[in-house]
């Protein structure tokens, strides 16, 4: 008679660098908090090995693993089902291993990015007015797709190359509108929502140079970059009385819907979580 051994849950996080993620912190602290058998790991994979390491994971147990850089546009190609919100994002950050072999991409950036705004600030609406996106990265894409999915009525965007920001309007349609980064402090004002999803202010990168005079109470203003976790732009925003939320709430809650998945219990994002990843 054989007796079946119920198998751990295995997860992780893929990618080149991954000694930096803090979402084996994070999901470690997430176990042991609702005392849940699993583990959760970083794993090194380089470009090359991306295809056969994918196809391995799941005949080792492992039901799923978060995406980071460089691979969240290359796994779509590798995935058998891609959820909407990855398709208009382009990039997924989430794979789900199904028992019947499959690998399903989602991306919960963009949910993380909206679910941040919303618990930090439960009167936040996005139909309350314009939001100014500054950045057409990667994280802009999934920023703008969940904004204009939350419902605003207008973005307004500018990027240092212009072309990258005409492209995402080009793509995203007409509620875009595109402004050069010189004009960027100019149209600051007008957003009821203001987001930087530019590297500017992150540890070790440039500062924020451009003109934060134009903020004024009334606004709601976030930033993507969460090292550190007050930046100056937030800093500035603040000193002009509009409401701040830092960018560590966003990596915490793309989180839930994996861990939830995972390990079978969604997962409150408390000051308890805060500080377990920061430590
Ligand atoms: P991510 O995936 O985090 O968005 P990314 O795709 O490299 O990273 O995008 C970084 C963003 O920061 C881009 O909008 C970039 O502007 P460009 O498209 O012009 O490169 C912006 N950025 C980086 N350094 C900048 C700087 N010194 N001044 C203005 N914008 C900058």
């Amino acid at each position: 008679m054989s007796t079946e051994i119920p198998r751990i849950p295995l997860a992780g996080v893929v990618g080149a660098p991954v000694t930096y993620s803090r979402s084996p912190v994070l999901f470690r602290h997430w176990l042991d908090q609702y005392d849940l058998p699993g583990h959760y790991v970083p794993l090194h994979v380089g470009n090359d090995d991306l295809e056969t390491v994918l196809r391995t994971l799941p005949r080792m147990g492992f039901v799923g693993v978060n995406v980071t850089i460089p691979h969240k546009v290359s796994v779509m190609s590798l995935a058998h089902i891609v959820t909407d919100r990855a398709t208009l994002i382009g990039a997924a950050n989430t794979l789900i291993f199904r028992e019947d072999g499959t690998i399903h991409a989602d991306n919960t950036d963009g949910f993380g990015f909206i679910e941040n705004l919303r618990q930090s600030v439960p009167d936040w609406t996005a139909s309350a007015g314009p939001a100014v996106v500054l950045g057409a990265g990667g994280a802009a894409r999934a920023v703008i797709a969940s904004l204009l999915d939350a419902g605003v009525p207008q973005i307004i965007l500018s990027n240092r190359s212009r072309s990258k920001a005409d492209a995402l309007a080009e793509e995203f349609g007409k509620r875009i509108r595109v402004v050069e980064w010189v004009q960027a402090a100019a149209v600051l004002a007008e957003g009821a929502t203001v987001v930087n999803t530019t590297s500017l202010g992150m540890t070790g990168k440039e500062d924020m140079r451009i003109n934060l005079d134009g903020f004024h109470s009334g606004q709601l203003v976030t930033d993507i970059v969460y090292t550190p976790l007050r930046t100056a732009f937030l800093d500035a925003a603040e000193a002009a009385g509009c409401q701040t939320v830092d960018g560590l709430g966003m990596l915490l809650y793309q989180a839930v819907p994996g861990f939830e998945r995972w390990f079978g219990q969604k997962p409150v994002v408390t000051e308890a979580t805060r500080q377990a990843v920061l430590a």
